[in-house]
């Protein structure tokens, strides 16, 4: 499948789906505490979501059962909520979110620290935030799109973290993952050349420990091999000729 260029009416679309969704988190982080359950999280998520009249768009994507991707510590992305998986003091947790406005998707996702959480979980969240805009420095036209990669890796080298390797970003747009897939990890080929009009989700995936993961029972919950922990931080992007445009934060933030 060749890589969408969106129309001006796309993109304000996909804008609009952007803004809500930056809502969704938003909602979600002030109601974070704990002794909530990860699926009170969800439950929250898709209400936000659906006032919005939006579809959250996890939902029963490929099987999975939540609109809201809940991992938490060791979990590294599509944590299933579960009533009897309360968060605690000192937790980090990942939520993962997409909604479908008018057709048109956007995603992303944001590690928090659950109260005090330790000095090194503080660190692994805040360097995986900013992978990603180390990342977008090469997000725009005339870049190619394994520039995104290698800054994205060359920067966690300088940490010893494990970047995660068996998921990867994408593109976006009337579909949640549309071509071409975006390596968090380095490449030796350079990848195609980006134009304004794609639309992109950037999602590094970092681990405080080794890059391997694995899969548990249930078929979606990532978890690191080693149990240490790990941080997610994901926005969708529009290639401009200049700057990024950041569709799901705004320049505020
Ligand atoms: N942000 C994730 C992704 O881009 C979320 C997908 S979760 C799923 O793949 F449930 F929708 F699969
Ligand atoms: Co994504």
């Amino acid at each position: 499948m060749a890589i969408t260029i969106k129309s001006a009416r796309e993109i304000e679309l996909m804008s609009e789906a952007g803004r809500i969704l930056e809502i969704v988190h938003n909602e979600l982080a002030k109601a974070l505490h704990p002794g909530m359950s990860t699926k009170d999280i969800d439950r929250l998520g898709e209400d936000v979501i659906r006032s919005y009249g939006c579809i959250p768009s996890f939902l029963n994507y490929d099987g999975y059962p939540a609109s809201i991707c809940v991992s938490v510590n060791d979990e590294v992305v599509h944590g299933i909520p579960d009533k009897h998986r309360i968060i605690k003091e000192g937790d980090i947790v990942s939520l993962d979110a997409g909604v479908i406005y008018k057709g048109y998707h956007s995603d992303a996702a944001r590690t928090y620290g659950i109260g005090r959480i330790s000095p090194q979980a503080e660190k692994l969240i805040e360097v995986t935030k900013q992978c990603f805009f180390e990342g977008i420095k090469y997000a725009r036209a005339g870049c190619h799109l394994h520039e995104i990669s290698n800054a994205i890796n060359d920067y966690i080298d300088t940490f010893g973290y494990g970047v995660v390797q068996d998921l990867v970003g994408h593109g976006i747009g009337t579909k949640l993952h549309e071509d071409p897939q975006i390596p968090n990890f380095h490449q030796r080929r350079r990848g195609v050349k980006l134009m304004p009009g794609m639309t992109l989700a950037v999602e590094p995936m970092i681990n405080a420990g080794t890059w391997q993961v694995s899969w548990l029972d249930d078929d979606w919950t990532v978890v690191t091999d080693d149990g240490s922990l790990s941080a997610h931080y994901e926005n969708t992007i529009l290639i401009t000729e200049g700057e990024p445009e950041i569709l799901t934060l705004s320049a505020s933030a």
